[in-house]
């Protein structure tokens, strides 16, 4: 029998989470069903790139399946499952049973490798508990993140934030770094080159580079260099101490993913032509630092006193080669909030 929300609960509510990007990155399981990533990774979150979800338990029939909305589309399939699963956790720990209604906002091009899925579920999260009645820590709510998608974790935090891998499901979780404001010191210049949906799925590629990359066990051998440099730049406010581990850390896991079987390649010509705008850049004085996820955008870690000039310069450098190319600045941004 389904149980309406337990008192206390507000039955529906509203969330905004932030998108991250990964400075270090997070790429491999090691444990698939409870999203225990292989690595640590360490990202920044965005200010102007973010999701809104409202999630609401009581409009619905009892009976009724779970339903949801992205920008006002019908989503289904795997995407729904996904959902789904994630309030299934939420419902299971407050002991209800009652079906949603999810309705979200994007404000980040879904799918162009902007992490749209850690914003989506960091704000899913935040949302379902507060609805369902559960008061949770930020901890709490970084490890349910973290079982929508992995990257989700780190979205309940502004600014900096380090995800733990753990080895369970208690152990593995974010936390916001001490950094003492050089989070607002630091941007990205976002080069938006392809904003159409991947070729692979995180979660499919990850997989195929750890269960065939050759190249995969010494990524993750240098992994954990390339965040203990990353953590002693941020405390000592070095960029470029943290582009260095950031850039080599991302151009090392693309190589790995390059030599799985079969090869993943998110790299097109636009992202090869941006990777050496970037070290043009570098040559020519700017402080820039190249990160790519899964998909063809080139992100570029720059100073946030610098970032609007290294724009301009970037989009002249760039214009021939790369027509079309937006470009977004984006600085660092606000945890978790949630509104009943
Ligand atoms: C390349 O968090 O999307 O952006 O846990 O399977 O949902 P799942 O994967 P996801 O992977 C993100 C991978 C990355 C690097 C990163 O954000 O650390």
């Amino acid at each position: 029998p389904r149980a309406a929300p337990q008192r206390g609960g507000c039955v529906k509510a509203t969330a905004t989470a932030h998108a991250n990007i990964a400075l270090i990155k997070y790429w491999g399981k090691a444990n698939e069903d409870l999203i225990i990533p292989i690595t640590s990774s360490l990202s920044l979150t965005l200010d102007d790139l973010f999701t809104t979800t409202t999630v609401d338990f009581s409009s619905l029939e009892p009976t009724a399946a779970d339903q949801a909305t992205l920008d006002g589309a019908t989503v289904s399939g795997r995407p729904l499952e996904r959902i789904c699963g994630l309030l299934d956790l939420v419902r299971e720990r407050a002991g209800i049973d009652q079906p949603a209604k999810v309705t979200s906002e994007n404000m980040v091009p879904t799918a162009a490798g902007l992490a749209s899925s850690a914003s989506g579920f960091a704000a899913l999260t935040g949302a379902a508990a507060v609805a369902a009645g559960l008061e949770l820590s930020d901890r709490e709510l970084s490890r349910l993140a973290r079982r929508g998608s992995g990257s989700a974790s780190r979205s309940i935090f502004g600014g900096l934030a380090i995800w733990h891998a753990g080895d369970s499901d208690e152990t593995s979780f974010a936390d916001p770094v001490v950094d003492h404001g050089f989070a607002q010191e630091i941007s990205l210049v976002v080069l938006v080159l392809n904003s159409g949906p991947k070729a692979v799925s995180s979660r499919d590629g990850m997989r195929r580079t750890v269960d065939t990359s050759p190249l995969y066990e010494s990524w993750v051998a240098e992994h954990a260099g390339h965040l203990r440099e990353a953590l002693a730049a941020v405390a000592d406010r070095d960029l470029p101490r943290l582009g260095e581990a950031a850039e080599a850390n991302a151009l090392g896991m693309h190589a790995a993913m390059r030599a799985a079987n079969p090869p993943i390649n998110y790299m097109n010509d636009a992202s090869c032509a941006a990777l050496q705008a970037v070290k043009d850049a570098r040559a020519a004085g700017f402080p820039a630092w190249a990160t790519m996820d899964a998909g063809p955008n080139v992100k570029v870690l720059t100073s946030t006193k610098r970032a609007a000039e290294l724009e301009a310069w970037l989009q002249s450098r760039l214009k021939d080669s790369v027509p079309g190319m937006d470009t977004v600045v984006a600085h660092a941004g606000p945890g978790l909030t949630v509104t009943r």
